[in-house]
């Protein structure tokens, strides 16, 4: 959304990678599978929990350790990021990642499927002050839900790619493929829940792959 020129700006200014997170985006990089949020996504996700003064957040999408570890880095002493990897592969190398970070005591990783893991994660957890999505788009409304359960109210709910990569704000289903169908339904249902404003207060933050942020009331 944003010229490339500014983007690398604001990156080179204020959202510099240390080498841990440089490693970890390079890893991905030489997979082919470079989708962790860039790193001035992952310095607003660490700007906002500190605002916030968040405790404790669950994250549904670690694939690295990248945005756990910019957001564990935002949280007080005590405060924990629960983070939820489907993929054994990549829960393993951020286990790896994450065990050579400065806030390893602050980061459980959770394997297995979302819905799956949500729920063990609320038998434990009760309420969480915060929550990232950032996992399979069609997950996105049942991860709602599990927001609207367990995020405090005033809580954060912060979603990665919500413009679903320039196709949400077209007004007619994708016709390539049903996947896509699945994802821009599932998207649009997403975007137009936080909208509400009897239940939220949202914007979305037109970074590169759209960041939406609301408060729960
Ligand atoms: C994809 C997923 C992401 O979370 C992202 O930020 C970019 C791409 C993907 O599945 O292709
Ligand atoms: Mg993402």
């Amino acid at each position: 959304m944003t010229d490339q020129h500014a983007l690398d700006y604001i990156r080179k200014l204020y959202a510099q990678e240390d080498p841990l997170l440089k490693e970890i985006a390079n890893t991905f990089e030489q997979r082919n599978n470079a989708i962790q949020v860039w790193s001035e996504e992952g310095k607003i996700l660490n700007i906002l929990l500190k605002i916030h003064q968040t405790k404790t957040v669950v994250e549904v999408g670690t694939l690295g350790g990248y945005s756990a570890i910019w957001m564990a880095r935002a949280l007080p002493r005590g405060g924990h990021v629960h983070t939820v990897e489907k993929s054994p592969e990549h829960a393993e190398l951020a286990r790896s990642f994450i065990k050579r970070s400065d806030v390893a005591d602050k980061i459980t990783i959770w394997e297995g499927e979302g819905a799956k893991i949500l729920s063990r994660i609320a038998e434990t957890v009760q309420t969480v002050d915060a929550m990232f999505i950032d996992a399979d788009k069609t997950g996105y409304p049942a991860y709602l839900d599990w927001a609207e359960a367990h995020v405090r109210k005033g809580g954060l709910i912060i979603a990665d790619n919500t413009l679903l990569f320039g196709s949400v704000y077209q007004n007619t289903l994708p016709e390539d493929s049903r996947a896509r169908q699945n994802a821009w339904q599932a998207m649009r249902e997403f975007n137009n829940r936080l909208a509400d404003t009897s239940r939220f207060d949202a914007i979305m933050i037109p970074t590169e792959e759209g960041l939406s942020i609301a408060i729960r009331k």
